[in-house]
């Protein structure tokens, strides 16, 4: 039998989720993925936005031997959410020796786009590392374009909120958490103390880290960033201005001292679920699920909303994003990033429906395929 032969029985046989058109007609979650031009997907980390018809995908574009940013932020289209023509880079990194908060080799991830009614603009937020420095800038970026698949323009990257307590903490509260010292952080309760504020009273002046991070508009057309902040040990919830480009200085800490990363929201019935991860590297763990009536909280914590192998890992994956199916009620899909640190151009995703049980909580149950037709048939 010739190579190339075997070579189509076996792209046959692993092509089993695509139509005879070759297209996709269903999720296979954790398989290779390849875009219109059958390249597997780069797009990490990443989020959804639908507009006009289409939904775009924008995600860190990943090397092949670093997850530093070498190109930037890839942006993909698609009208049925299984099959991806790559649109380009949306966002890409300048030069190398430029000196510019986004020079190559910098880290970008976890970019989320968001349309902006007021001005007519597409508004990126992503995590920012500034090249050589680890991961010790903890810095937001900012960029905007007036079309979806871009160039979007960067605007700035700063650390969140400079000078400004948040909102859900007293006058007392406050005070205790200046009054930490070192002494406290070196002593058996430091937890206590870092769940007081210590990462944040430190930083109130040159203003909090934002690490993981996604943005939420709201059914009222506000928006949030919510990110990873006190050393990855606190979530801050920050309202956006009506222009989405920028904090307008109210937030709230959620979850202090819980040691959430990798936040993806969704709304139902007016209550918003978070579903984030534990702070484990490139290291899948359990997922965490919460959800609460305010955005800023209280939040409550639920179970791991996992079920099937790999349930306690997340299927091997950590949350991104939960995507809207549009013009389908009360339908979300989660999407998560296998990642390979030692290949990062080999990470690959899981997507899967948001099911409700009877109590009315989220459930992420594992398929190894499966089609929107399957499961809202309705
Ligand atoms: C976990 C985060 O969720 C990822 O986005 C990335 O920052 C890795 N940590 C880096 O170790």
């Amino acid at each position: 039998m010739g190579k190339n032969y075997l070579c189509h029985i076996v792209c046959a046989l692993l092509l089993v989720s695509c139509t005879s058109s070759g297209k996709y007609d269903s999720f296979t979650p954790g398989r290779t993925w390849e875009d219109t031009d059958g390249v597997h997907i780069n797009a990490h980390g990443g989020g959804i936005l639908y507009h006009d018809g289409k939904y775009y995908w924008y995600g860190e574009h990943k090397s092949e031997n670093t997850s530093s940013a070498l190109v930037g932020v890839n942006v993909y289209s698609s009208e049925d959410l299984y099959n991806w023509k790559k649109e380009g880079v949306a966002l890409s990194v300048m030069p190398e020796g430029s000196g510019h908060k986004i020079e190559k080799g910098c880290i970008i991830e976890r970019p989320k786009v968001v349309y902006n009614r007021k001005t007519d603009k597409f508004v990126m937020w992503f995590h920012l590392e500034l090249k050589g420095m680890g991961y010790s800038a903890a810095e937001y970026g900012v960029a905007v374009s007036d079309s979806p698949e871009g160039p979007f323009e960067f605007l700035y990257a700063q650390r969140s909120c400079p000078g400004i307590w948040p909102v859900n903490m007293t006058e007392e509260e406050i005070s205790a958490a200046k009054a930490i010292t070192q002494a406290d952080l070196d002593s058996d309760r430091r937890h206590d103390y870092v769940v007081a504020g210590a990462w944040l009273a430190r930083d109130i002046e040159g203003g909090q880290m934002s690490r993981d991070m996604t943005v939420f508009v709201d059914d009222d057309g506000t928006a949030y960033h919510i990110f990873a902040s006190e050393e990855n040990q606190t979530l801050h919830v920050a309202r956006l201005t009506d222009d989405y480009l920028y904090h307008d200085g109210v937030y709230a800490r959620v979850l202090p001292g819980k040691s959430n990363e990798a936040p993806a929201i969704f709304k139902k019935d007016g209550v918003y679920w978070m579903i984030t991860s534990g702070c484990t590297g490139w290291s899948p763990n359990p997922a965490r699920l919460s959800c609460a009536t305010d955005i800023m909280g209280e939040w409550t914590s639920y179970p791991n909303p996992c079920s099937g192998p790999d349930a306690e890992i997340t299927f091997g994956a950590q949350s991104t994003f939960v995507l809207p199916v549009h013009g389908k009620k009360d339908c979300w899909i989660f999407m998560a990033d296998i990642w390979t640190p030692d290949r990062p151009i080999d990470a690959r995703y899981v997507w899967l429906p948001v099911t409700f049980g009877e109590d009315g909580v989220p459930e992420l149950v594992w398929r190894d395929s499966w089609s929107l037709d399957d499961m809202y048939a309705r």
